[in-house]
């Protein structure tokens, strides 16, 4: 009877022990899901199945272990040991593993009660109360066996100047819409293509159909809406049309569109202007053009541009076609260190972006930015279009490349370096940071009115302070004890909370709606 027992409290050691190594899908897998894969997988988005439950996880637990483990999901070009940015749809190391460590011990649920709630998606608007607010004419999309990308010229009705400070692309079926490019073009050339084809819309592959159309923005899935920091904005011109340039996938042939983009301008008179350019591109920066590649070649192009001013820099986004493998940017400053600007190893068409700084980034004048991709026109290419592989040559039909990237620049003011667009990475860039990490917990995350939060030791004192994407501290309170803590007042959106004391600091995401 004595021995029994003894094997028995054993017994529920181990259980125990085992319980707390193994991660449960209650106390650690959920919370990654939902913040980094729900936005994409619910139903109606993109993702081709929902994960918003333990059951939905669980039966794609075999699909998710493979995605994750090769890097695939969620879909993040580029390469997070080149250089990081703002806004990230990217799992840290700690994450993944605990993904993958919960599937190996075979996807336990854990205590279900302390779940956390799946997040709420809206189809609300996130500007709400833009300045303009137009939308596409209802289309069905024509997309059979091979990929559609329709372009919409719309009349903005402004009679003066404006300069842009947020921009919201609203999908109208977030199953269809692959990507968003937004145009601004006040020649009347765009509007003319629409007005000449039968359907609604103009199908043009590269850009609008017109070198009067200038980029300001774009969308792809997962995006959040672009805010500029505060004091800038892109112009836009009086009397020009909007031209939304939408990419259907091949198969979504009948499915109805009617995308909307909301924009909300600046209203001082002191704006910075936000230019977007493509300051590395194939006509004007080519050093080995022209961007020719022949049929079973692989290629490599190299672009570079003596920047005259100096500036600060918002986003980067590089621009290539199909047979496109991989593109970087950096630059090299006439003294000083080579500033990474980004590096994407295997360019994917279908997953475009324009990746945020997490600071500005200060590029002095005189500096040197260059580009270098490579093309593979061989067999060995899995997005090669052609197959025997035909002669590439450039332009804008879907078969012809292109090498852009786009740059969001101002003129440098002192003081810009310091304008932070996401304070994700506080801990790496902060020495007195790495030391600790503390064991802080937010709970829920996505909140609504008020907050949990967990302290390490209640008989220390903590700051807490709250960050906007702006990067300005909205809220700064002491902590002393664990509490619910009040965020009713704040606007909905995403947070960075910073919790610390001498002995170390916690960061965390934090999603107020
Ligand atoms: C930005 C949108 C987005 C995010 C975020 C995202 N997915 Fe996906 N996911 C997709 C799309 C779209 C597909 C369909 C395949 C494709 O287009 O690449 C997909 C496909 C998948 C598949 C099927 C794999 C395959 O080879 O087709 C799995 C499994 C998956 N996602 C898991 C995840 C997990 C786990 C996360 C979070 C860690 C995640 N996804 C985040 C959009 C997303």
């Amino acid at each position: 009877m004595k021995k029994l027992l003894s094997f028995g409290l054993l017994l529920a050691a181990f259980a125990t022990v085992k319980a707390q190594t193994a991660p449960t899908w209650s106390a650690d897998v959920a919370s990654i899901i939902y913040n980094k894969c729900s936005n994409c997988h619910h139903a109606g988005a993109i993702g081709p199945f929902p994960l918003m439950s333990y059951q939905d996880a669980f039966v794609q637990a075999a699909g998710i272990e493979g995605s994750v483990s090769d890097g695939k999901m969620p879909p993040w070009p580029p390469d997070p040991a080149y250089r990081r940015y703002a806004h990230e749809r990217l799992l840290e190391t700690d994450e993944k593993t605990k993904i993958l460590d919960w599937i190996a011990a075979g996807a336990p649920e854990g205590d279900a009660n302390t779940a956390p709630v799946p997040p709420v998606f809206t189809d609300g608007w996130a500007i709400a109360s833009p300045d303009i607010s137009i939308k596409m004419p209802d289309y069905f999309s024509e997309a059979v066996s091979s990929d559609l990308y329709k372009c919409f010229a719309i009349p903005t009705g402004i009679t003066e100047d404006r300069y842009i400070k947020s921009i919201e692309v609203i999908p109208g079926n977030r199953s269809v819409v692959h990507h968003v490019l937004i145009f601004q073009d006040p020649s009347g050339d765009c509007l003319a293509l629409d007005a000449a084809d039968p359907n609604p819309g103009y199908t043009n592959y590269g850009g609008a159909g017109s070198n009067n159309a200038k980029l300001v923005g774009g969308w792809v899935p997962g995006s959040t809406t672009y805010t500029l920091p505060n004091g800038f904005g892109i112009k836009l011109k009086a009397n020009s049309a909007l031209v939304l340039q939408v990419h259907y996938p091949a198969g979504t042939v009948g499915t109805l569109d009617s995308t909307r983009v909301n924009i909300k301008f600046t209203d001082g008179t002191n704006t910075r202007e936000v230019f977007v350019a493509p300051i590395l591109n194939h006509l004007v920066t080519m050093t080995n053009g022209p961007l020719n590649i022949p049929a079973n070649e692989v290629k490599v192009f190299e672009e570079e541009f003596t920047l005259p001013i100096k500036a600060t820099v918002f986003t980067v986004s590089p621009h290539m076609h199909l047979i496109g493998r991989n593109v970087k940017a950096y630059a090299v400053p006439p003294t000083g260190d080579t500033i990474k600007l980004i590096n994407i190893r295997d360019w994917n068409f279908g997953w475009q972006g324009a990746y945020q700084f997490q600071y500005a980034q200060t590029i002095p004048e005189g500096t040197v930015i260059r580009g270098t991709a490579t093309y593979d026109n061989t067999v060995n290419n899995p997005y090669n279009p052609s197959n025997p592989p035909q002669d590439v040559n450039v332009g804008e039909a879907t078969t012809d490349e292109m090498m852009i990237t786009y740059f969001s620049y101002s003129y440098y003011q002192p003081g810009d370096e310091n304008i932070l667009m996401d304070s994700t990475l506080l801990t790496t860039s902060v020495p007195q940071q790495v030391a600790n990490k503390l064991n802080v917990f937010f709970y829920p995350n996505p909140a609504t009115n008020n907050v949990f939060i967990d302290i390490p030791n209640d008989n220390d004192a903590y700051t807490l302070t709250l960050y906007n994407q702006m990067g300005q501290a909205v809220l700064s309170s002491r902590l002393q004890n664990d509490g619910w803590f009040d965020i009713a007042t704040l606007p909905a959106g995403l947070y960075i909370a910073d919790v610390r004391n001498a002995k170390g600091i916690y960061t965390q995401k934090l999603l107020k709606y």
